[in-house]
């Protein structure tokens, strides 16, 4: 089973981070020195995806600058011998190619990965949700593809998590557990009460589904009459026989889609970088009471890095 292609949604409006949203795209907020969409094609590319099919919307042509070579800048950077400070992103633009295709309203996660049904033909694709940042020894898309493999059938990625929270994702009802990690599901519940929730396996941004996904979207779609749900969609795929299997993903998963969320991504991202971590360790002890750090103007805080 080749898996060489995934599909990138990011036409959202990003309503939870405006007003820095009204004119940069949220998936172009740094996490220390690189935009979050490059932690996502740099998982792709370790999970040996090549092409990317970006959904985008209106204000969003930072991403694609972004991902573009700019041979002024790179010849300007090679006259003053600091080719290196571009090095990762030249890596991408080397290795991926990328597609842009526009979502003129943001009619819904599954109505966004329908807008890319013809770049796939028959086959099986990946779809990362940029505001999911997992870290890990393993990419976290690689992870699906080998289960997708394995059981020859679409993988959505799961995380546990606490009750209380099972109210904010979509969830799986579990048909049988496999191993510790891989369930085989029977049905998905889109943000269900606390009691209704079939498990508090909650689905998370990263997929690798059937092309068998986009005549389920079209039904759904022909009596939807708010946003159409990549949910509905996968559940409406499986009443159509379709094994959908959930695999318990390993790595730490970052919900950037919000700003406490962003601001641990960014800690969490800069304790792991010894050019970081000495730095923030510092910082963070200095912040004993919020009196030192708030209003304490005679401290100086260095910035070094
Ligand atoms: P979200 O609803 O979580 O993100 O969609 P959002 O709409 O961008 O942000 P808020 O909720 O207003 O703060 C999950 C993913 O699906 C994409 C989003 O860009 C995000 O990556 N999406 C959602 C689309 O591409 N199109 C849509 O119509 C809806």
């Amino acid at each position: 089973m080749d898996i060489t292609k995934a599909i990138i949604p990011a036409a959202g409006l990003g309503t939870r981070f405006l007003p820095y949203t009204k004119a940069v795209p949220k998936e172009m907020l740094p996490l220390l020195n690189k935009p979050a969409l490059q932690y996502i094609i740099e998982e792709g590319l370790a999970s040996d995806i090549k092409q990317f099919y970006i959904i985008t919307s209106r204000g969003k042509h930072a991403i694609e600058d972004y991902f573009d070579t700019n041979p002024c800048l790179e010849q300007m950077l090679k006259d003053r011998n600091k080719e290196s400070s571009i090095a990762s992103i030249n890596k991408i633009t080397r290795n991926a190619q990328f597609t842009y295709i526009r979502q003129s309203e943001p009619q819904g996660l599954g109505h966004a990965i329908s807008l890319a049904r013809h770049t796939i033909g028959k086959e099986y694709f990946g779809v990362f949700l940029p505001d999911d940042i997992i870290a890990g020894k393993q990419a976290g898309l690689a992870q699906l593809m080998r289960i997708a493999r394995q059981e020859k059938a679409s993988v959505i990625a799961v995380q546990e998590v606490p009750q209380d929270c099972v109210s904010s994702y979509g969830v799986i009802a579990v048909k049988k557990q496999i191993t510790p990690n891989l369930f085989q599901v029977s049905h998905l519940v889109e943000k269900p009460d606390k009691k209704d929730a079939p498990s508090n396996l909650a689905i998370i941004g990263r997929y690798v589904l059937s092309h068998k996904i986009f005549p389920a979207i079209d039904d759904i779609s022909s009596y939807a009459t708010d946003e159409i749900q990549l949910t509905d969609g996968i559940s409406q795929m499986m009443k159509h026989n379709e094994k959908v299997f959930a695999y318990k993903i390993q790595g730490t998963r970052y919900d950037i889609g919000n700003p406490i969320g962003w601001l641990k991504a960014t800690i969490g991202f800069a304790m792991q970088d010894p050019n970081y971590a000495p730095h923030i360790r510092q910082y963070i002890s200095e912040l004993d009471t919020m009196q030192s750090f708030m209003y304490d103007n005679t401290k100086n805080i260095v910035h070094n890095v």
